[in-house]
């Protein structure tokens, strides 16, 4: 335990009661084997530090996350699925930096700066195919492992030879159908950076899954603030009241692992169970019948809903109708306790990377900042469905592009009740934004919750020790 967390150890970790329990009550009653890995807590307490809003607007500040922190961490790239084909290949832009990846062998990846060798056009500009990877400009050519191949007139450019003329490579990382890359050469391993994550997702198996609907919104808010509004469950009640009913918002769980090269932030939102904001008339049977219908008409519509009876214990029979239903579905046993079934548990990554180990919002987020203005960033969202045992993986969805005024419920309704969640979170955004310009220069900063914005606080002191470096 750090020093500061000593100073800690007064604050309440969550509000719960008898009927409406805490994460921890939920979760050491769970009716499956448990999976120990997820059991693990976390190792680290932050220090309460409060943020200064300049950060979240500065193009000075901007400029060196740039420098150092987008150009020295693993970033998220794409799906193995996205590319399937040999010479596949997709660009990766994080603000003004750009990188594409290529699938250059049946099971081999790699990842290129975005730059043209001769002049410094831009190599690939949305999902292209082919066994060259050849520039617009002169029409110079690269193999798909990045070899140079051909150079029209030649003979004007007598320093580059075929040995020489290979495309500049950034590092390429892989874990569960996932690509990441790192620009910095020097950086800790993926391994490292994603710390717990490949042990608490061993049994939801994100490698056997697929993209099933995807889209890139654009915001009137900096990266930060748009990835803060899901660091919390705590806006809940302000943001989304409509789900205090069978949400445990209060109830939830945050945790930070910590080690020498990994900084996760994990947050776990009980469902199934009405929060301590809500009415004192709302039941946790209603809590579990709502949480059945809303799994049973987004993911299992052809299940029938569950039959509960109130004298046995809701959650477990809940569980073992996601389970089923599940079976249902793709043809195998899910192999998941209670809590990733019915729970929401979002992981981070850091700098900007998180993925939700839930059956019932399978979703994986990224973070980027606008190539110019830190006033607006890009939140992506990917929904990694499972598919049937015995079908083959099914093709990757083609990422929806929404506008900065358009909404989510138009443009991806595939995103059923949670594009309304979205809306409303991405409805916070430039209110967020205008408001941190205009805060009182004398106190010019945040005031985070200790606990339930323990995440928050995780990552600006994580970023701080980046940009320091
Ligand atoms: S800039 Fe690419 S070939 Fe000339
Ligand atoms: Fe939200």
């Amino acid at each position: 335990m750090n020093e500061i967390s000593k100073k800690r150890d007064g604050i309440r970790r969550g509000l719960g009661s008898e009927e409406r329990p805490l994460t921890v009550d939920l979760w050491a009653r769970d009716s499956q084997a448990k999976s120990t890995a997820m059991l693990e807590s976390g190792n680290y307490e932050p220090s309460h530090q409060q943020v200064d809003y300049t950060r979240y607007y500065s193009p000075e500040y901007a400029k060196l996350e740039f420098e150092k922190l987008f150009s020295k961490t693993w970033q998220i790239a794409c799906r193995e699925e996205d590319i399937p084909e040999i010479g596949d290949r997709v660009p990766v832009d994080i603000g003004p930096l750009s990188f594409f990846v290529i699938r250059s062998q049946a099971d081999e990846f790699k990842a290129f700066y975005n730059a043209c060798l001769h002049r410094g056009t831009r190599l690939c500009s949305k999902h292209e195919s082919g066994g060259e990877i050849r520039c617009p400009y002169h029409a110079w050519e690269w193999a798909v492992d990045g070899r140079l191949k051909r150079i029209p007139s030649h003979c004007d450019f007598t320093e580059i030879t075929l040995r020489n003329g290979g495309l500049p490579e950034v590092r390429v990382g892989r874990w569960g159908g996932f690509i990441f890359i790192c620009a910095d050469k020097d950086a800790p391993s993926l391994e490292e950076t994603l710390s717990v994550i490949p042990a608490h997702f061993k049994d939801f198996n994100p490698e056997r899954r697929y993209t099933k609907a995807r889209f890139r919104k654009l915001l009137g808010a900096n990266w930060k603030v748009s990835q803060e509004a899901f660091q919390e469950s705590y806006h809940v009640v302000g943001t989304h009241p409509e789900g205090l009913p069978f949400n445990g918002d209060s109830q939830s769980q945050y945790e930070i692992y910590r080690t020498a090269h990994g900084h996760i932030g994990r947050e776990i939102v009980p469902s199934a169970i009405p929060s301590m904001h809500a009415p004192s008339s709302a039941t946790t049977f209603e809590a579990t019948f709502a949480t059945a219908f809303l799994a049973k008409s987004w993911h299992y519509p052809d299940f029938p809903l569950p039959q509960l009876d109130p004298a046995k214990d809701l959650r477990a029979q809940l569980g073992d109708w996601m389970r089923a239903a599940y079976k249902d579905a793709y043809h195998r046993d899910s192999g998941q306790p209670d809590s990733a079934m019915i729970d929401s548990t979002l992981y981070f990554m850091f700098p900007n990377f998180a993925i939700w180990l839930s059956e019932l919002i399978p979703f994986v987020y990224k973070f980027t900042p606008h190539e110019s203005d830190p006033n607006k960033s890009y939140f992506e969202v990917r929904l990694l469905m499972p598919y049937p045992e015995d079908a083959p993986r099914p093709a990757s969805a083609p990422c929806i592009e929404i506008g900065i005024d358009e909404t989510i419920v138009e443009k991806a309704p595939a995103f059923n009740f949670l594009s309304v969640i979205f809306d409303q979170d991405m409805g916070n955004m430039p209110l967020i934004q205008a408001g941190v310009k205009a805060a009182d220069p004398s106190r010019h900063h945040s005031m985070l919750g200790a606990y339930q914005e323990m995440i928050i606080q995780h990552w600006h002191e994580t970023l701080d020790e980046y940009l320091a470096k």
